[in-house]
């Protein structure tokens, strides 16, 4: 154990000696080995430096031949931090607001137990911005999703006279709601549940998109059902965008069996999939949503709850709460995160800038009918699915993608998502369906 001795910035910031901007990308490679969890299993060979616009990222290495000097490339951001930047890296408006915030307004940080004036700026922007009655912060977006889940089974409680410890909530096969306990309990991914048993009970899976199989479950069991808590498109899944009838008939059952309807708007809120939060593209309205990444605008980590009063008034002091969740520099983030929705369009943008990269992603489709089986997605939320043959790997398409200067990821074997922050270009998308379709072209 020793004080690490820390100075400078950017490339200077130096550790103990090491100085940031002399390591090399497989020296960064080390040290997350030998110091860091192996949680992730990032590309290789490329180290993000900082950015250039609101959809460019700048990678840099140290010169092999010059100690003073960087080799350089650009990157078109698809991914933009599984859309944590829809309003784009560095917006101005939100930067400027951090800015001002901490330079002139002087008020970081007081915890929850002291009322601050920010927070009311921020509930009344995040209840106007979703419509519903009342909202609750939080930090990430598994966060919001939990506290969802807890409110959901005290609603079943106190409102729908559930007996004590019998609530279910119902979830649907493929989901992803993030990493705790309570989000791996409903997931079925092997991966992020093998051997952290044993899970939170009271949970169901239904097939997703599958009217029947929801309809036979709240038969059986509605009566200790209090809600069914799904992702409007599952994002992780692959972008799995649902018939255009299941959410009114899921809505519908819902009101039937007296079960709550509980969106994660986590991925697809905040203009991604072209309306301000996905349901609408559906014409339901959910009695709670959780929403996260791009609430805090791409700056920081804001999350929030947003839902019917008779389900948040099921909160009492002490139930539920959050050091970081709505503290003043989160509050000022997440009202200009809104406000920049709003102001840019964002929503918009993602409708045309989306069918702008349909339209390519077909046109790749029908050259290569014999390489992409399907293209999916709403808004600036899309994915194209390969046939799945060795040759056509997801994993190869995003390394030749970043050869060809583009991040994008896959999700599964034969799946690539694209989802850019929703200011890019259309030449900025043009250009990368032109470098997928080389990529593609290659396979
Ligand atoms: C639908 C959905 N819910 C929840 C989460 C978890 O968010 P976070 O990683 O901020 O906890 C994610 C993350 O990708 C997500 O896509």
């Amino acid at each position: 154990m020793s004080n690490p001795i820390i100075t400078g910035y950017g490339d200077n910031l130096t550790v103990n000696n090491i100085r940031l901007g002399d390591l090399s990308p497989s020296d960064h490679e080390n040290i997350e080995k030998e110091k860091g969890g192996q949680n992730y299993k990032p590309l290789e060979d490329v180290v993000v430096s900082h950015v250039k616009d609101s959809s460019t990222l700048i990678c840099r290495k140290p010169s092999k031949n010059d100690v003073d000097a960087y080799i350089e490339e650009e990157l078109i951001d698809g991914l933009c931090c599984y859309s944590a930047v829809n309003q784009g890296q560095l917006n101005k408006d939100i930067v400027d607001a951090v800015v001002h915030h901490l330079k002139n307004e002087k008020l970081p940080t007081v915890p929850r137990s002291i009322r601050h004036k920010y927070m009311s700026a921020f509930l009344l922007a995040a209840t106007s911005i979703t419509g519903m009655d009342k909202v609750v912060p939080k930090v990430s977006g598994v966060e919001s999703w939990e506290l969802t889940f807890k409110l959901c089974r005290r609603w079943g409680y106190q409102i729908k006279q559930i007996p004590e410890n019998e609530c279910i909530i119902v979830g649907a096969k493929g989901n992803f709601h993030g990493r705790t306990l309570a989000a791996v309990s409903m997931s079925d991914d092997p991966d992020s549940r093998d051997e952290f048993g044993p899970f939170v009970p009271g949970i169901e899976l239904v097939p997703y998109n599958d009217i029947e199989s929801l309809e036979n479950l709240f038969k059986e069991k509605g009566d200790r059902i209090a809600a069914f808590s799904v992702e409007p498109i599952q994002g992780e899944a692959g972008v799995i965008v649902p018939d255009e009838n299941y959410w009114p008939q899921v809505e519908k059952l819902c009101k039937k069996y007296n079960i709550l309807l509980a969106m994660d708007e986590v991925q697809t809120g905040f203009g991604r999939t072209g309306a301000n939060f996905a349901y609408e593209l559906f014409g339901v309205k959910p009695d709670i949503i959780g929403c996260g990444k791009a609430a805090g605008g791409g700056i920081l980590p804001v999350s929030f709850v947003a839902g019917k009063k008779e389900i948040i008034d099921t909160l009492t002091p002490g139930s539920e709460g959050s050091t970081f969740g709505g503290y003043p520099l989160a509050s000022v983030v997440g009202v200009y995160a809104i406000k920049t929705l709003v102001d840019l369009k964002l929503a918009e943008n993602a409708r045309v800038r989306g069918d702008q990269l349909m339209n390519h992603f077909n046109d790749i489709k029908n050259e290569f009918p014999d390489k992409i089986k399907e293209t999916r997605g709403k808004g600036l939320l899309t994915a194209f699915e390969m046939f799945d043959e060795t040759h056509l790997d997801g994993h190869k398409v995003s390394v030749e993608l970043l050869n060809h200067g583009v991040y994008a990821k896959e999700t599964h074997h034969s799946t690539v998502r694209i989802a850019p922050a929703l200011t890019i270009s259309a030449e900025q998308i043009d250009s990368m369906a032109a470098k997928l379709r080389e990529v593609i072209k290659s396979l």
